[in-house]
């Protein structure tokens, strides 16, 4: 058996067990595969981790940097009190759509907002309307600007969020120091600024799994 057949054959073990799927969140990956959206949502047992986060957040604000089909959107909504938020910034108006309809399938489309466009032209209008602190922020888009989504994280949180941003070692490839990689330069700048900053105590965690070998990193705002 191959390493990665194995590493599959664990996930779906767990996922069993620990973050069984259900009707909505098979038709949320079967509508973003008919729909001809990349396989790259988060997992099920990550998607099962990111709502976790959320509760021992207590989140009632979740914001959300890279929708897809919305798929980990839905783990972590689910998580949400019936007058919690969660907003998911998404570049792609087809993605969107795609998403729109799988967080309304899942009765989830009161609590979560789906806005199109750049997340960089999102954030600053975002923080324009003071919205509450966030309590976990997702970041997972266009891994070139990890860096930025961090700073406008620590914007739009308060002392006690916690920030995730997925796929912080794709591979191995952030090690690679001299790398012209847009993505690893952004996620290595993105780490180093976490390990940097006065405001924040984070770590990173490497995976395998259906998806390969990547990891996450965490980061807890401070005072
Ligand atoms: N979080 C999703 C997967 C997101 S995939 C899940 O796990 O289910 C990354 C998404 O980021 C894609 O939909 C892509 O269109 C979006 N994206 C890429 N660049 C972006 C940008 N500049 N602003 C906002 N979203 C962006
Ligand atoms: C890619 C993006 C992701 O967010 C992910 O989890 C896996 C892969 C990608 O762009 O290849
Ligand atoms: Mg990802």
């Amino acid at each position: 058996m191959s390493e990665s057949q194995l590493w599959d054959d664990v996930d779906e073990y767990f996922s069993a067990h620990l973050s069984p799927d259900d009707d909505t969140l098979r038709a949320a990956l079967r509508d973003s595969d008919a729909a001809g959206l990349p396989s790259i949502s988060v997992t099920a047992p990550q998607g099962k981790l990111l709502r976790l986060l959320a509760e021992i957040q207590g989140a009632r604000n979740i914001l959300e940097i890279g929708t897809l089909a919305g798929y980990s959107t839905i783990w972590m909504a689910r998580a949400l009190p019936a007058d919690g938020r969660l907003i998911s910034l998404e570049y792609s108006a087809k993605n969107a759509e795609v998403a729109i309809r799988n967080i309304a399938r899942a009765g989830l489309d009161k609590v979560v907002e789906v806005r199109i466009g750049p997340a960089l032209e999102s954030l600053p209008k975002l923080a324009d309307e003071n919205p509450a602190p966030f309590d976990l922020v997702f970041i997972d888009a266009d891994k070139a600007n990890n860096a930025h989504y961090i700073e406008w994280a620590l914007r739009l949180t308060s002392t006690g969020s916690l920030i995730v941003l997925d796929n912080v070692v794709r591979g191995g490839r952030v090690i690679d120091a001299e790398t012209d990689a847009p993505d690893v330069r952004g996620t290595r700048t993105a780490i180093e600024l976490i390990g940097s900053h006065s405001r924040l105590s984070g770590t990173a965690v490497q995976t395998v799994g259906s998806k390969g070998y990547d990891g996450f990193a965490l980061a807890r705002v401070l005072a």
